[in-house]
């Protein structure tokens, strides 16, 4: 294991209440110290943060892996190295696999594959119906006890509000939270969070795009509902105006909406009504998003992230964006992770102010497609370190 000191970097810990330039000691894969002009040890390797901010590793709590089953369009081995490229200790992966995330042998299969070939900490979602075919609800503690830390038929929406019900009231009691793919979505979010209040499960409303939407969680939230949701760097980022411009890069489910979401978005960001941004990362082969008739929805996400959320939300504290890729996803899929507390994993994220061009041929992602190609974003990622171990390094990072 190495040992690693993080030399003048801007630490932010919400958790800790810390923003300050400090110095940070990671051994043994753990937070050791945490000071001012610490002195570097022997055979500790050196990282200079000067200029940089240094915060709990990012987490994205919506992103597609691929597998098992479809290896073309993206495996555990590139889809968590352009995590970490782009930031991300930790990621939940969504259950849209073949076979779907619905059994304890293909969670095992998960487990396994991504302890064996992933970069980053991966943690399921396990699916809300078997199949995901909106019939049959999972077992949902037999799926919690094989390491699923939520449930979702991300992808689609479960249509039949009886069979929702009775899931989530079969799961209430169950470690792991619901999360909703909502299309239509003002009809569908208004109805899961009656399901919410009504069953008392813990909800999370996935990729939040409409305005509408937006006002329905926050009347909720203010009934007491416990209810939490997330926004993508590409609905607070484009409109429906700049998706017909771009064409299939742009196609996505829930669409690009128009400007007043968009805008509504961003503030829904600043206010606090949206908990956390994450990605839906969803790669597809070339072929897929060029396919004229029916170019296959959702792109590639991790390696623009972080820089989109900057771009889209000028000026937000510091504080309050590691809330929103830190401390609060941890918190809604109840991992470890969000402080730099001594004693805590050492999940780290190493980003700067710095411009740079999206370039989708530099991904590590097997998905080149994005509307962000070619967009110039004001941050960038300089180092990822996952369990005390330096997992990404951008070239301009002295070590
Ligand atoms: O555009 C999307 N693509 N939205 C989703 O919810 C699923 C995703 C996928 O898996 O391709």
């Amino acid at each position: 294991m190495t040992a690693l000191l993080i030399t003048g970097g801007r630490v932010v810990d919400p958790v800790a209440s810390l923003d300050a330039v400090r110095d940070v000691r990671i051994r043994n894969g753990i937070v050791a110290e945490i000071g001012e002009h610490l002195e570097s040890d022997d055979g500790e390797s050196v990282l200079d943060a000067a200029g940089a901010v240094v915060a709990p590793g990012f987490i994205d709590m919506h992103v597609h892996l691929r597998e098992p089953g479809f290896p073309q369009k993206e495996t555990l081995a590139t889809g968590t190295e352009a995590a970490v490229r782009g930031g991300f200790s930790s990621v939940a992966c969504m259950p849209n696999t073949n076979p779907a995330l619905d059994s304890t042998a293909s969670l095992q299969w998960l487990r396994e594959h991504a302890q064996r070939f992933g970069r980053c900490r991966v943690y399921p979602i396990g699916a809300i119906t078997l199949g995901r075919k909106g019939r049959e609800p999972c077992d949902f503690a037999a799926l919690a006890e094989a390491g699923a830390v939520g449930f979702s038929d991300d992808g689609d929406t479960v249509a039949d509000a009886r069979v929702l019900r009775d899931a989530a009231l079969r799961a209430r009691d169950v470690r792991g939270v619901f999360i909703s793919h909502c299309e239509p979505e003002d009809l569908i979010v208004a109805r899961d969070l009656l399901m919410a209040a009504e069953t008392g499960k813990r909800w999370h409303i996935a990729h939040l795009s409409t305005r509408e939407a937006l006002e329905l969680v926050r009347g909720a939230r203010a009934n007491g509902a416990q209810v939490t949701c997330e926004a993508t760097p590409h609905h607070l980022t484009f409109t429906a105006v700049d998706a017909s411009e771009i064409g299939p890069p742009a196609r996505v489910n829930p669409p690009l909406r128009w400007e007043e979401d968009r805008t509504a978005l961003c503030q829904g960001v600043r206010d606090g009504t949206i908990d956390a941004l994450a990605t839906d990362h969803a790669p597809h082969t070339e072929a897929e998003k060029n396919d004229a008739a029916s170019p296959a929805p959702g792109f590639t996400g991790l390696e623009i992230a972080v820089g989109a959320y900057a771009d889209a939300l000028p000026g937000l504290p510091l504080t309050h964006f590691v809330e929103l890729l830190s401390v609060n996803p941890a918190r809604i899929l109840g991992i470890a992770g969000g402080t730099l507390r001594p004693g805590a994993a050492a999940d780290v994220t190493i980003f700067a102010q710095r411009s740079w061009v999206v370039d989708p041929a530099t991904f590590a992602s097997k998905g080149k497609s994005t509307p962000f190609a070619g967009r110039r974003l004001p941050c960038k990622v300089l180092a990822t370190i996952v369990g005390g171990e330096l997992r990404y390094r951008a070239p301009e990072l002295v070590a």
